[in-house]
């Protein structure tokens, strides 16, 4: 059986700096995986590769059996396939709630209007918030406004979605919603690739953790293995950096 999601050998490269030095990993359906790592080291940028916002100088990107690093003329309906969770939200100001779970499936789908907006409202309501489907962004906390972007995402009824840091933007009050709403999505057997330092999160539902440090994955096992007993001293290191920084709310 192939994986639902194959990076093999992934390099991109910005001026003098080696980014992503050759990361592997796979997804199977249903996985969720979370990926873990100091800043600047290359997380944000390995999930750009993924869906090709930013394309690899070297590698391979397969979802399923079609590889999405050779899809040039097709990429856009790759990339609806994965959706995309940002730290910072990215939704239209101009739009509701419910304008911007609908527009995907609108524009992207050709979708009826009379469709996606029930199609909408479902995950409006998958998310906790159908009663705010006709607020804009700046009448929403950021923990709603997030919650928005996860029903965005999932409107387009994708294979994978992919998260990059969702709650660091968060007050602390507002990230435990959000990682609710994550936790549900993931044991419903959504597939989920996570940049995120909440622990509680990872230990609850990832497969595995993935440690990268200067763009390369330095150690990759099962929550239980990652904090129980790391092979490498840096993983053991940055575990309990993170659960200083982090642990009152992981
Ligand atoms: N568009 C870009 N142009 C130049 N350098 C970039 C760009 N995006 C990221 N970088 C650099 O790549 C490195 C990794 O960035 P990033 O993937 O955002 O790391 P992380 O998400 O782990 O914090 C950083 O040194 C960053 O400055
Ligand atoms: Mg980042």
């Amino acid at each position: 059986m192939c994986p639902l999601l194959k990076v093999e050998n992934v390099h991109k490269r910005y001026g003098k700096e080696e980014v992503l030095k050759g990361i592997s990993l796979e997804l199977e359906r249903g996985e969720t995986k979370v990926v873990i790592g100091p800043s600047g080291t290359g997380k944000s940028t390995l999930l750009r590769c993924i869906n090709q916002l930013t394309p690899p100088d070297q590698g391979s990107v397969w979802l399923e059996d079609v590889e999405v690093t050779h899809a040039r003329s097709s990429i856009n309906k790759l990339r609806a396939q994965m959706g995309f969770v940002f730290q910072s939200f990215n939704l239209f100001s101009h739009l509701t709630s419910l304008g911007n779970v609908r527009i995907g499936p609108i524009k992207v789908k050709r979708m009826k209007k009379g469709t996606a907006t029930c199609l909408a409202m479902e995950e409006l309501e998958r998310v906790g918030l159908s009663d705010k489907a006709d607020a804009y962004p700046a009448q929403l906390s950021g923990g709603q406004q997030q919650r928005v972007s996860i029903a965005r995402a999932l409107a387009m009824a994708p294979k994978l979605i992919l998260f990059d840091e969702p709650t660091s933007a968060l007050d602390p009050e507002l990230i435990g919603e959000v990682l609710e709403v994550m936790i549900a999505l993931a044991k419903d057997g959504m597939t989920m690739l996570v940049v995120s330092h909440e622990m509680g999160f990872a230990r609850s539902v990832a497969d595995e953790i993935i440690f990268m440090e200067h763009g390369v994955i330095v150690e990759q096992g099962t929550p239980q293995q990652m904090f129980a007993a790391p092979n490498q001293k840096r993983t053991g290191e940055f575990l309990h950096k993170i659960d200083e920084l982090y642990g009152e709310t992981g």
